[in-house]
This record gives structure tokens, C-alpha cells and sequence, in this order.
């Protein structure tokens, strides 16, 4: 940030000089002072760690309530602005993302999907029984995905129906979407029109098979894997060689315990002993943090016993991505298959008069905390995550985006998405803290956590969490070997630990300008309780 936009923003002293502003809460009232007592943090730039994948950012799309339709497509007749169906400003808000990929069409949907309902000029009515029950217009397919992902710049996650479909007609679907030469497919690909053959970057061979995706046990799906793997391809002979080349992702686990690292265990030694004929690239695992099931905390109106058991809930990811890693480290040493963290995010009690099987609720400042803390995870473990798609990207669960009718709104979680935009592809830095603790009653977490990279230009990041909701926190970093200029970026914080934006008041929970003050070698930061942070250091 330049001195003027500090000036503008209030965090210039009348001598010139950066001031802590940033002790100033978002509502611009005097945050608490008492225990604003130093943290130090150590940033050392000369240990580069892996990639921070862009892919880490993805997001997931599917059929569910309001997700596609209303969220994404409202059909070219609509009186809301849109492209070929698409909302213009859902497309524009997730351009602002660089979402690497989007997971389509689920989820537990993805197993009774059956592509050519959704290709033909006359489209099919059928059900999704999976969510509400309700009629399912089939007019958003195929053609009208891979449009929302040229508009939106992103790759296509293409989950393809194992449990009630079968390899043939998902071998048809890629060669509907991929085949470059003069099929009977590629041609009616093209009288529906798109002559050209379409990418598919990732291809997830079916969801939750252990569950809603046909209740498989490992041995049985991994023979249906095997079969899919085998036959479902990417027909483009351009694409089929590195990095053109279409990853496959098959269904890993889905918690702890068990039964979780027995399938993860069955998956990855079969994976070991593969031969020639079969493979796969990423194996996934879905983790949401709902405390208790059915999901009854409140995703608004909470208090503080709920925003610390929340996030307690949420910071067990780190242990299971480590248990799971672990497993595959016997196998895969080196780490070739990725651990992709394709549905993750809260999932909380359905908002009242909602339709239950729509999954809608809130999106709070607590969320943003719980997406910066998830995201930091997910950095830690680059070198074996290197996928994530939160759940889901519009009007479902965590979502990006909350729509009404012509209304849109940003939610905490696409603050934080945002935010971290610079950590997409860049190299991850270690940082070293003594965290401190946030106790409220039973519960006791971290009082802060932190991450830093360098991006693909060379710029240092650091994204600092104060997970406290009373107490601000002066950190104090040191860059190993660097000698800052000037450090600065955006504060994301919020009067509540449960506030929201509304279609009413949008800007309750969005990002301020923050400026660190340099000191030598040292760059001072206030951090207001219960924020998130991310800056960037010009050396
Ligand atoms: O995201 C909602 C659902 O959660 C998905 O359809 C399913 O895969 C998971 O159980």
C-alpha cells in the first residue's frame, strides 16, 4: 500500500509516519488494549518448502438446492444479467478468485447422473432424490459447465457416475467431451455446439462410494476403479501427454477411524502393486467440520462457546490429513498420488424455513477464521495436498457466494479466499511461533496461527490468524536474511464473532487496509481479535 491509499485509509500519523491503526476494530472502535502483549514470529526465506498448489483453492459445484440453479444459472431468458445463462456477476465475483477448478455435478449426485439427459437440445425432467427430491431440469450439462468454466477461467473436476452408471457410458461422456477427430460423439458434441474438443483436467472417478456412492467396501470399488481408470480417457492425443494430461482421482476416505484408514490402506497398497493397465493420480478425502451429526450448530445468532468448539472441531484436519498421509507414505514414498481434499468446510444446521435438503446457511466471521486456519493446513502439508474444493461455492454449505433472485452477496469465506489469492502456486516458507493459547471454557486453541510464501514473482506473503476473539495481538516478525521496506495488505475482522454479510448490509465483514510498522529488520502488527490477515513485504 502506498502512503496515499494508508492516508486515505487512516493509518498515516500527521508526521508521516505508519501509526497502529490497526488497533482500531472494523466498526473503528478501540479494540481492547489489555493483553496486547508481543508475539514473535520467525520467518525464514531462505528454506523454500514445496508448491503451494493453486489447485488447494477449488471449489465444488453441485447440483443441490440453490448451488446451480439460481446460484450459477439462470438461463438465457432470465431478466438477471447473464451470458448464455450464466450470471454475469457470480462469474465476475469468482473471476476475482482465480479458481483453479470447480468439482462438477457432485457429490452424492454425481453417482445418479447421467450426462446425456443434459447435452440434447430437448432436455430430460428427472429427480435428485439425494436433495429435497425436487425435479432436476437437466438444462445446465455439460455444454453449459465447461462454458462456466471458460467464463469463470478455471478447469474442469469432472466426477463421473460409478455408482449407478457404468465405465461405457462414462468412457462416452469423455469421448463426447475430449475426442479431437471425427467420432459420432465429437460430431454431435458438435451440432450442440462445440466443434472443438474440450479440455478435462481432472477427472474424480466416483464420490463417497463407501456411502452414498453405492456403500461399496474398498475391494469392490476398487475394482470398479480399476475398470474406470482403465477405459474412461481423455480421447485428445494433444492431452495426453504431461501437463496436458487428465489427473484421475480416486474416492479415498472420509473421516477418522477404522474403517477410514483400512479403505485408504486397501486403496493405496492396490495402488503400489498397479500395473500398466490402471492408475490414478490423487486420492481423495472429504472432512467437514459439523461437531455432531445430523449438523445442528447455527450457522448465525451463536455465541462464543460455539465459535471456539467450531474451531476446535475444524483444526482436527491437520490430524487426519497426517494419519492418511502417513498411510500413503508406506506406499508412495514419493509422494506421486496427491491427497485431495475435495469436500471440506462447516456444515452447519440448516437456516429455518429453508428447505432442509438444500443445505443453506450463514456464512459468519467465524468462517473466515475456519477457512484461513483449513487453508494454512493444507499449505503445511503442501508437498502431499495439493487439491481442495470447499463446500460448495453458491447458496450451499460453506459457500463463496449467498444469492437471492437478482440479489448477490460475498460471504467471510470468499473475503478469505481472496485474501489469499498470492498463495496460489507459490512457494511455501517455513514460519516459527510460539502460538499461544485462546482458552473459553473447555476448549483451548491456539491463539494464533500463521503461514508465509513466496509467489511466483518472488514477493514474500504472510497470512497471520488471531483466533481470539478478545484480545489483539501484537506480532512482531523477523525475516530471516531480508531487511523489509515496507510491509501491507488487508485485515479481515467483524464486530462479532457471528457476524454476517446480508443481501441488506453486504460490507459488515469485509477486508480493511492494514500497513505494518518496520523496525530494522522487524515488522510490528496489531492484529484485532478474531481476524484474519494477510500482507505482503516490499524488500
Ligand atoms: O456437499 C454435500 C454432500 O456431502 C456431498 O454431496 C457428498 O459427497 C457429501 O456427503
Amino acid at each position: 500500500m502506498n502512503q496515499t491509499l494508508a492516508r486515505k485509509a487512516g493509518l498515516v500519523s500527521r508526521r508521516g509516519g505508519f501509526v497502529l491503526a490497526l488497533a482500531l476494530t472494523a466498526a473503528g472502535h478501540a479494540a481492547p488494549t489489555t493483553a496486547a502483549d508481543s508475539i514473535a514470529v520467525s520467518v525464514d526465506p531462505s528454506k523454500a518448502g514445496p508448491k503451494i498448489d493453486r489447485n488447494l483453492f477449488g471449489q465444488f459445484a453441485e447440483h443441490l438446492g440453490h448451488g446451480v440453479y439460481e446460484g450459477v444459472w439462470v438461463g438465457p431468458d432470465s431478466a438477471i444479467p447473464n451470458t448464455r445463462g450464466i450470471r454475469n456477476d457470480v462469474v465476475a465475483a469468482l473471476r476475482a478468485l482465480k479458481v483453479p477448478n470447480v468439482r462438477w455435478p457432485g457429490g452424492c449426485f454425481a453417482d445418479e447422473y447421467h450426462w446425456r439427459k443434459g447435452v440434447s437440445p430437448q432436455r430430460a425432467v428427472t429427480l435428485n432424490p439425494n436433495w429435497g427430491g425436487v425435479t432436476e431440469p437437466n438444462a445446465f450439462g455439460t455444454h453449459e459447465f465447461m462454458d462456466f468454466m471458460a467464463q469463470i477461467g478455471s478447469e474442469a473436476y469432472v466426477s463421473v457416475n460409478v455408482g449407478s452408471g457404468t465405465p461405457q457410458e462414462a468412457a462416452e461422456w469423455l469421448e463426447y467431451l475430449t475426442a479431437a477427430q471425427p467420432t459420432t460423439l465429437a460430431k454431435e458434441r458438435a451440432a450442440n455446439g462445440h466443434p472443438a474438443p474440450y479440455k478435462v483436467a481432472y477427472l474424480g472417478i466416483g464420490n463417497e462410494s463407501w456411502d452414498c456412492g453405492g456403500n461399496m467396501t474398498p475391494e469392490h470399488y476398487l475394482s470398479q476403479l480399476k475398470a474406470y481408470s482403465r477405459f474412461v480417457r481423455n480421447f485428445n492425443p494433444a492431452q495426453q501427454p504431461d501437463p496436458q494430461r487428465m489427473l484421475k482421482i480416486a474416492v479415498g476416505p472420509g473421516g477418522d477411524g477404522p474403517r477410514w484408514t483400512e479403505w485408504t490402506d486397501t486403496v493405496m497398497k492396490a495402488w503400489q502393486g498397479r500395473s500398466w493397465s490402471w492408475d490414478f493420480d490423487g486420492l481423495s478425502m472429504h472432512n467437514y467440520t459439523v461437531v455432531k451429526w445430523p449438523p445442528s450448530y447455527k450457522s448465525t445468532g451463536f455465541g462464543e462457546a460455539e465459535y471456539a468448539q467450531i474451531l476446535e472441531s475444524t483444526l482436527e484436519m491437520d490430524r487426519l490429513i497426517a494419519t492418511h498421509s502417513a498411510i500413503m507414505d508406506k506406499y508412495d514414498p514419493q509422494k506421486k498420488v496427491a491427497l485431495v481434499v475435495d469436500e471440506w468446510g462447516a456444515w452447519y444446521a440448516p437456516l429455518s424455513g429453508s428447505n432442509p435438503g438444500f443445505l443453506v446457511q450463514q456464512n459468519s466471521l467465524r468462517d473466515a477464521v475456519l477457512a484461513a486456519l483449513n487453508v494454512n493446513i493444507f499449505a503445511r502439508h503442501a508437498d502431499r495436498v495439493r487439491m481442495a474444493n470447499i463446500a460448495q461455492m453458491v447458496n450451499v454449505l460453506q459457500a463463496m457466494i449467498l444469492t437471492d433472485e437478482e440479489k448477490m452477496v460475498l460471504t467471510p469465506t470468499y473475503h478469505v479466499f481472496k485474501m489469499y489469492v498470492p498463495f496460489q502456486d507459490a512457494t511455501f516458507v517455513p514460519v516459527s511461533f510460539d502460538a499461544g493459547t485462546y482458552t473459553h471454557g473447555n476448549v483451548t486453541l491456539p491463539r494464533l496461527d500463521a503461514i508465509a510464501a513466496r509467489d511466483t514473482a518472488g514477493k514474500l506473503w504472510l497470512a497471520v490468524t488471531n483466533l481470539d476473539p478478545d484480545r489483539s495481538a501484537a506480532v512482531e516478525a523477523t525475516l530471516a536474511g531480508i531487511t523489509p521496506k515496507s510491509a501491507a495488505g488487508e485485515t479481515l475482522t467483524a464486530p462479532r464473532v457471528d457476524s454476517v454479510n446480508t443481501f441488506e448490509a453486504p460490507d459488515t465483514v469485509v477486508p480493511k487496509p492494514i500497513v505494518a510498522r518496520v523496525q530494522g529488520a522487524t515488522l510490528a502488527l496489531t492484529l484485532e481479535p478474531k481476524s484474519v490477515t494477510v500482507i505482503s513485504v516490499e524488500q
